[in-house]
């Protein structure tokens, strides 16, 4: 339908005349920003955890705009690659600025979404209705991770190239396809130039065209059922308490509001980030390791080859699989389908059909290599965090309001998730082996018990407005 022109009384303020003639000429823009700016109601009791996705927003503006600058000088060629990078870092003015911004950028993002995540999880951000939400948000991880490890491989240094190697070896583990699949990643039969370049194409255009559409997606589906907060009150209930216009007397307008607070947030982590980039951009080899400062030798293979920290509790994860471990995770399998089978009121097909599931599973594991079960796990350990909307069972979303034992499940799940990260960047060893191991099976357990143990116990009274102290 053709929009109405607004005409102005001819002695308006010039600013009124021209915000007018751009508002006859595109009206969806200026609808655009009523809905998801200055009409966009979010509950008003915001906390520090809410500041993570504007971060987010902010760190991947950051890695775009370093990138198109770092592509102006960067040579995808397995001859040049290295050099390039040295040259971008001594002669390219400012060069080495773009540079250190974009690699402590990739170590920014993840810990501005691993602490927006776990926000997630505190507060059950991720149960009805904002499952969709939170599964556009998985996806933008996987995305991420994606774009981390395609990215590293194009310094050419000795940690991109092996690591890349290792990493790309472990498709060959997946059975009957596994060696093609290796072989379609890499474009040869070791890592090389026809690597570096797909890698190149993917990380600087296909990746980040699919992050931006699942953020895209992410933010509208966000808006379109609106914020959760720290309450897990839903202030656009039907029973919410509204004003006259029907606003959430809970909520308050995006603009000016947020904006102004996470202007704030910014500030602070702009402080952090610049002092990293300036006095750190190494990190004590956690955000750009030693060994790439080394360039790629495919005759020397280094000592002890880690993932950047990001990575390393799925690592672990990975290399917690030994064949030992296999007959743990059989004997799990085992006992799962027997407490299926004892617990089920479904029919007696039902139960033939969990013990022939089991049995097969059983049989695939003994059968397939445990380095493909860690491919397997590894792989889980993420995709595991697409189903938790329907895993927690609580009749309360917030940890506020939980019982607070439930608080210590989640202490423990972050140490744990922790030491399996610093395991992950040692090398080998027998008890670092052990311990990811254990920390392996409670990672999963914590996702896969939920539906028995976030039920336990009983929770606190939620209140039905949101709990609010004005400061
Ligand atoms: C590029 C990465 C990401 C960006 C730019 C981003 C951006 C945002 C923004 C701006 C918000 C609204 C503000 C806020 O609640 O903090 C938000 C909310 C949310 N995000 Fe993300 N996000 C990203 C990744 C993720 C990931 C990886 C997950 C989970 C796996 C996730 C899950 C959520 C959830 C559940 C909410 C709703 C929170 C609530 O209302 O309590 N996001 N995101």
């Amino acid at each position: 339908m053709a929009h109405e022109f607004k005409e102005l009384d001819p002695n308006a303020p010039t600013g009124a005349k021209v915000t007018n003639w751009f508002e006859n000429r595109f009206p969806s823009a200026f609808a655009g920003y009523k809905q998801h700016m200055s009409e966009y109601y979010a509950p008003k009791n915001f906390n520090f955890w809410y500041i993570f996705g504007s971060l987010a927003l902010l760190v991947l503006v950051i890695q775009i705009v370093t990138g198109i600058f770092l592509v102006m000088h960067y040579k995808p060629d397995a001859e040049k690659a290295f050099a390039s990078v040295e040259y971008i870092m001594r002669d390219v003015p400012w060069g080495w600025l773009i540079r250190y911004m974009h690699s402590t950028g990739a170590s920014a993002f993840f810990v501005v979404v691993y602490l927006h995540m776990f926000r997630g999880l505190l507060y059950g951000s991720y149960r009805k209705p904002r499952e969709l939400v939170w599964i556009f948000g998985c996806a933008i991880f996987l995305a991420l991770m994606a774009e981390a490890f395609m990215g590293y491989l194009l310094p050419w240094g000795q940690m991109s190239y092996w690591g890349a190697q290792v990493i790309v070896n472990l498709f060959a583990a997946v059975p009957f396809v596994g060696p093609d699949l290796a072989l379609l990643i890499r474009g040869d039969y070791v890592v090389g130039d026809a690597t570096l370049n797909r890698f190149f194409s993917f990380h600087v255009i296909a990746v980040p065209l699919v992050l931006l559409g699942l953020v895209v997606a992410h933010l509208l589906a966000l808006h379109d059922v609106g914020s959760n907060n720290p309450d897990g009150v839903e202030i656009k209930a039907p029973s919410a308490p509204k004003d006259a216009e029907g606003n959430p007397l809970d909520g308050i307008p995006f603009h000016p509001y947020y904006t102004v607070h996470d202007i704030f947030g910014v500030g602070i982590f702009l402080f952090l980030f610049s002092a990293v980039v300036f006095f750190a951009p190494e990190f004590g080899g956690y955000f750009l390791e030693y060994n790439n400062f080394i360039p790629a030798d495919p005759l020397k293979t280094p000592a002890h080859i880690a993932p950047v920290w990001y990575f390393t509790p799925f690592y672990s994860m990975l290399r917690a699989i030994t064949t030992e471990m296999m007959y743990v995770l059989v004997a799990c399998v085992a006992l799962a389908a027997a407490f299926a089978v004892l617990k089920t009121k479904m029919a007696g097909l039902f139960k033939v059909v969990i013990l022939g599931g089991a049995l097969v599973a059983v049989a695939a594991m003994l059968l397939f290599d445990a380095k493909f079960w860690g491919v397997v796990v590894m792989g889980g350990a993420v995709v595991i965090l697409f189903g938790l909307p329907w895993f927690d069972l609580s009749p309360v979303k917030s940890i506020r309001y939980r019982p607070s034992w439930h608080k210590y499940v989640y202490a423990v799940f972050v140490v744990n998730f922790l030491i399996l990260g610093y395991l992950g960047v040692q090398a080998p060893s027998p008890i670092g082996e052990r311990v990811s191991q254990v920390g392996t099976l409670f990672y999963f357990g914590f996702f896969l018990l939920m539906p028995w143990w976030s039920q336990l116990g009983t929770p606190k009274p939620v209140p039905d407005r949101v709990t609010f102290k004005p400061h």
